[in-house]
């Protein structure tokens, strides 16, 4: 199928290549110069915003999303979707793709108003729309893109990600269809707990450290990804089972924590748990 993508950084380059490999054909469009160049000067289809581009049926949207403060800046974002709204062909069928990070609410509130507004077409009508998270690492971006874990596909309507679901679906990992809000929240849910989980252990590296247990640092931790279930088992915590209880979480939480603090130690995480444990 021939797919455009639109941003060829960590993610939008990784993505198309892998795209490539599955044998479809890719265009890139890039705002910078030199990613086009570069792009060029190794055989593929690159081509700036401006410059003309053939319509596709299918379109994946990886420009940048940057946090200002506590906002999103959603001006690259609203710049791609212009341009593909200017390249929209009804009789194609096409799909429009949103793979960056977006805010939950984005698509349909923003998004689509953008998309029909600047080409005069209607959602589910003439175009369909599926907000599509990237999860892969930076780090192993070749290596994720090419065997992806898993891939959620946020629908407008139900059906809407069929060619995706088609398109992503070759490989082993599973494809999960939801309403496109749960596709956003999704992404957001997966990048909090990673990012609370390093905060986690850090803060514990940090009293560990503290009680001049550098050196056992390493050892505890490791011990900890067997001992606590919470480690061993992915659905530990993810079940409604109601806020934190049991015989020991409460007492040895608010225990440590009360130690903590006649040791003039803190975890401002930990503080955050004993405050919230009884919401759900
Ligand atoms: N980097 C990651 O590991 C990663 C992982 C998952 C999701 N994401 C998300 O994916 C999105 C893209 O991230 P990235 O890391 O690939 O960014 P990046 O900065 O590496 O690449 C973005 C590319 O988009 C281009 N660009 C900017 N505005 C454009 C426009 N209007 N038209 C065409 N091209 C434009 C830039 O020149 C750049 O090449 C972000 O929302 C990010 O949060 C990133």
């Amino acid at each position: 199928m021939n797919i455009e993508i639109v941003g060829a950084g960590v993610v939008g380059s990784a993505f198309g290549r892998a795209l490539l490999a599955g044998g479809h054909a890719v265009q890139w469009i890039d705002s910078h110069p030199g990613r086009v160049q570069d792009l060029r000067e190794n055989g593929f289809t690159a081509a700036l915003p401006d410059e003309p581009a053939d319509p596709c049926p299918l379109y994946f949207i990886c420009v940048p999303t940057p946090t200002i403060g506590r906002d999103q800046d959603r001006t690259a974002l609203g710049k791609a979707l212009a341009r593909v709204a200017m390249l929209l062909r009804p009789e194609l069928s096409p799909t429009v793709v949103i793979r960056s990070t977006i805010l939950p609410g984005t698509s349909r509130q923003w998004a689509l108003p953008s998309l029909e507004r600047e080409s005069g077409l209607r959602r589910s009508d003439h175009f369909r729309f599926v907000y599509c998270p990237e999860f892969l690492r930076e780090r192993h971006a070749a290596e994720d893109a090419s065997a992806p874990r898993i891939h959620l596909l946020g629908e407008l309507e139900p059906g809407q990600g069929d060619v995706v679901a088609q398109i992503l679906g070759g490989g082993e990992a599973p494809v999960v269809r939801v309403p496109l809000e749960a596709a956003e929240l999704q992404k957001y849910i997966h990048n909090s707990f990673n990012a609370l989980k390093i905060s986690f252990f850090n803060e514990m590296r940090c009293v560990a450290e503290r009680m001049d247990l550098k050196a056992e640092v390493e050892t505890m931790f490791s011990v900890t990804r067997q001992s606590a279930e919470g480690m061993w088992n992915p659905a530990y915590g993810t079940r409604d089972w109601g806020p934190v209880s049991g015989p020991c979480l409460p007492k040895d939480v608010e225990a440590f924590l009360g130690w903590m603090r006649s040791c003039d130690l803190a975890s401002p995480l930990l503080e955050s748990l004993s405050a919230s444990s009884g919401n759900r």
